[in-house]
């Protein structure tokens, strides 16, 4: 069959023939892949920085953001079925069995580093016509969501960043009020560093909190990214019309920064208008390069006198999964086209040289299988 894969030894990309994938344990399912997105991480994958293939392989299968159509099922598996939509997540747990983490099924924080991800590093992903996953590593897509659940994998990046948030605000008591069981934003202010896919999702799930969000960008209003930022009720300011001091000015306190810009010099200048007890959420992974001047004791004295928590996050665990559909299911039905125009285009899987490795255009491009 068909697959994507990079070939580093070769500084190779495009498509390869890879063997069709066959179950080999009782509790595997068979997946017919549907829609695979495009990220940042595989386009640097491309350029041979980042990515590694699984030990006695040259190449590696990329794809990590995907949906597809489950085909078959092992006699074990208990809660998925053929015919149902499933989106598989991306890091499977290191084997040390003192890894508590892992151990705990929460791969996303394993402390050894031996992890493997799918897609990324060691082991293969799905730009593949179909692959095989265990159940436990699937969330099932309610069939109403199909044609955006390819999102929910960096959706599950603001679900992650959001739980962690809230875990660390616990210790302000006047933030505690629940809606039911579910924290609150009502009241307070966020900012999203970043109008790709990674901060239009992580706007649409802050507002769906309860903030007060803002969404912070190079390019001046109007154009599609800001269109979908208003069309949710958020609101974009472009970074040519307020230099980013001025932004506490325009929005109030600045309680939470959820950075998704990936560019360390902005993500650091946007440190020093983080409110007091407010929380600043990293997502971003910029390629090492030179060294970048900041005022580092300005920084300090805020962080301390603050009370400020600064958190990075990557995804993400079972719980973020079933969050991120949670999730799409409200964006669907409160905001549904601002959701359905973060997929700027699905192409097919020939046009994958130019997705990878030519300029970035549109929002979430996706290469579709179906
Ligand atoms: C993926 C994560 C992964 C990270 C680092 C991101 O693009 O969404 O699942 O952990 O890259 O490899």
């Amino acid at each position: 069959m068909k697959a994507v894969a990079v070939t580093p030894s070769q500084k190779e990309v495009g498509i390869i023939e890879h063997p069709s994938p066959a179950l080999h344990q009782d509790d595997e399912v068979r997946v017919r892949t549907i829609d695979v997105g495009i990220c940042g991480t595989d386009r640097e994958i491309c350029t041979f920085v980042y990515g590694d293939p699984p030990s006695g392989s040259e190449h590696l299968v990329l794809g990590h953001e995907a949906m597809g159509e489950i085909v078959e099922v092992g006699a074990n598996v208990s809660n998925l079925k053929v015919g149902d939509f499933v989106v598989p997540s991306v890091r499977r747990p290191c084997q040390d069995k003192n890894c508590l983490a892992c151990q705990s099924n929460l791969q996303d924080f394993c402390s050894t580093g031996n992890y493997v991800e799918r897609g990324i590093k060691e082991c293969h992903g799905f730009m593949t016509e179909s692959f095989v996953e265990q159940e436990q590593y699937l969330t099932h897509v309610p069939d109403n969501l199909k044609d955006v659940a390819v999102l929910t994998e960096p959706l599950t990046i603001a679900e992650k960043g959001l739980a962690q948030a809230w875990a660390a605000q616990q210790r302000l008591p006047w933030v505690r009020h629940y809606d039911g069981e579910k924290p609150t934003g009502k009241g307070l202010n966020a900012v999203i560093l970043g109008a790709g896919p990674i901060g239009i999702l992580g706007a649409m799930t802050m507002k769906a909190a309860g903030f007060e969000t803002y969404v912070y960008n190079r390019s001046p209003a109007p154009n599609p990214k800001s269109d979908i930022i208003e069309s949710i009720g958020a609101k974009y300011i472009s970074s040519q019309d307020t230099p980013l001091e001025d932004l506490p000015k325009v929005m109030g306190s600045v309680d939470l920064i959820y950075e998704a810009v990936g560019i360390s010099a902005l993500a650091f200048d946007a440190l020093s208008i983080l409110g007091v007890n407010g929380v600043y959420i990293f997502t971003g992974i910029p390629a090492p390069g030179a060294r970048i001047p900041i005022d580092a004791n300005q920084l300090m004295r805020d962080v301390v006198l603050g009370n400020q928590a600064i958190i990075g996050t990557v995804n993400a665990d079972d719980a973020s999964f079933k969050a991120a559909i949670s999730d799409l299911a409200y964006f669907k039905q409160h905001w549904p086209e601002a959701i359905e125009a973060v997929i700027t285009k699905r192409f097919p899987v020939d046009d994958c040289r130019e997705l990878l490795l030519e300029r970035a255009t549109g929002i979430k491009n996706v290469i579709s299988f179906a």
